[in-house]
């Protein structure tokens, strides 16, 4: 074989055969392909808007929650303090969207109507997200730039010149410190301040969640006691809490001295129903899908589909649309239609798997995968007859405690598994029921959820628990801490 000189730039030398061979194939393929894919994506417009972190300005079904809680806040711009409301819903109810709408339909309401006597700040908080304490609550709020601003003494507000009430430096400082602090820039602002705890059971501590409601309410009747703000400005300065939660329990547990001191409006959040998922869909379907691209049967199976698997949980349906159409995209088919979506439901249901076991504290994902593991290796013989799929919650146990030695950890006791067995049974991934006839006592059978197999379940926990030990510490630290809060409530 001749070797002739086709050393190129790179210095790569080949037979004039190869050369031909090859051709700068790896480059004209690769461009072809894109070339292709650029050419018939006529899939998505706009794909980050089938997101789940993408709140449209249209929120089909929350119309008259989005109403209800306007005119709950719309006191705050005839100058009254607007009653603190509670909402509950179950998760992908819509709660987050329908307060961030509002919020922002409320901020520019406010910067069209300027008044000089009215400033309606509106402030959201993710309790989850670094304000899973009161002192992190009140810091937070602290934290917004506009009350910064009051509190530097010379913002564009004529209301709040003067000294210097905080800078920077807050972490540290008494939580009593954070309250005088809070209340002095309201009230050198005459702010009144809609501030959102979305997700607030995220705060640990019992003792927090009352104190925060506590205190901050209290802080309503301080600021306005001279009543120097009422009769200058008819108008009143303070705060009102638009919280969320899906216990329904949740105020409940409030100490009564808290709950007796909030004025206060409960708000529902049902779970989406079939024509109103639809609807969603549609809505996203215009904004994310180039026209036509979705068929209408399309959108109502994954609908149907949703509400029937996920009970109406609008992030799955979210989730299922983009699935979809990023099948028909791979597939360089011209439409989504309901076979795109049926085979997205199988893509789905793995995704949430992934999704639910990484959610779970370190002493529930070892009693997922004792449970799981022993069904798939078929460890008990018992039911075999009966439900093969399933085992004996005692069974269970001597599984988990197995299970625990290999890992390296300590079992937790009964009660603690049976807690863990309900949470588990809570998110669909284990199946609980009582043992009927035929089977010696009045027990539990526990199988795994409808959804998945427990081959599936074993695979991803092993992922999880085995696959990295660095992740292993965290969870363990976060576990801790949030043992820290629920032992509390025992
Ligand atoms: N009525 C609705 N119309 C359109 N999209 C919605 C609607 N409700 C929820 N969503 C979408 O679903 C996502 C999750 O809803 P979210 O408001 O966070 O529910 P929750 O707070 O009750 O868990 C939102 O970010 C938004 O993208
Ligand atoms: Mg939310």
């Amino acid at each position: 074989m001749k070797v002739t000189d086709v050393t190129g730039d790179a210095g790569v030398k080949e037979t004039e055969e190869e050369s031909k061979e090859t051709d700068g194939n790896l480059f004209k393929d690769i461009l072809n392909i894109r070339h292709n894919e650029l050419n018939n994506n006529k899939i998505f417009k706009d794909k980050k808007k089938t997101t789940s972190d993408y709140i449209p300005s249209k929120l089909p079904g929350r119309e008259n929650e989005c109403n209800d809680l306007a005119s709950v806040l719309s006191d705050a711009f005839r100058g009254d303090i607007p009653m603190n409301i509670f909402i509950y819903g179950t998760p992908g109810t819509g709660k987050t969207s329908v307060i961030k709408r509002v919020f922002d339909e409320m901020e520019k309401f406010q910067r069209a109507n300027k008044k000089s006597n009215v400033e309606v700040i509106t402030k959201y908080i993710n309790c989850r997200e670094k304000a899973t304490s009161e002192y992190q609550v009140v810091l937070r709020i602290l934290e917004d730039g506009r009350l910064k601003n009051i509190a530097s003494g010379d913002s564009g507000n004529p209301n709040a010149q003067g000294n210097k009430i905080y800078g920077d430096k807050l972490d540290g400082l008494a939580v009593e410190k954070l309250y005088e602090f809070l209340e002095k820039v309201l009230k050198r602002g005459k702010i009144a301040l809609m501030l959102a705890l979305d997700e607030v059971d995220a705060i640990k501590k019992n003792s927090d969640k009352d104190r925060v409601f506590y205190n901050l309410v209290r802080m309503n009747s301080d600021l306005n006691d001279d009543s120097e703000n009422r009769e200058e400005y008819n108008f009143n300065t303070g705060i009102t809490i638009i919280s969320t939660t899906n216990d329904m329990k949740f105020k409940e547990k409030l100490d009564p001295r808290t709950r007796s001191s909030l004025s206060k409006k409960d708000m529902f959040f049902e779970r989406y129903d079939v024509p109103q998922l639809e609807k969603i869909l549609e809505e996203r379907v215009k904004l994310a899908f180039y026209e036509g691209v979705v068929e209408k049967s399309a959108i109502s199976f994954a609908a149907g589909y949703v509400k029937k698997t996920y009970d109406g949980d609008v992030r799955y349906a979210l989730n299922l649309l983009q699935i979809s159409g990023e099948i028909a995209e791979k597939k360089g088919k011209p439409k989504v239609t309901y076979e795109e979506v049926k085979k997205g439901c199988d893509v789905l249901n793995v995704d949430t798997l992934n999704e639910w076991i990484k959610r779970l504290y370190r002493h529930q994902m070892i009693v997922l995968y004792a449970v799981a593991d022993a069904i798939f290796k078929k460890k008990y013989k018992r039911l075999i007859d009966i439900q093969p799929d399933a085992i004996l919650s005692g069974e269970a146990y001597e599984s988990y405690e197995e299970k625990c030695k290999i890992i390296g950890e300590k079992p937790k006791t009964m009660r603690w598994f049976r807690e863990y067995l309900n949470d588990l049974q809570k998110c669909e991934l284990l199946a609980l029921s009582e043992s009927g006839k035929g089977i010696r006592g009045n027990t539990t059978i526990i199988g795994v959820g409808k959804y998945y197999t427990p081959k599936e379940v074993v695979e991803k926990v092993e992922k999880l628990l085995f696959g990295d030990e660095i992740q292993k510490e965290k969870e363990e630290k976060i576990e801790e801490k949030q043992k820290e809060g629920t032992e509390e409530k025992i």
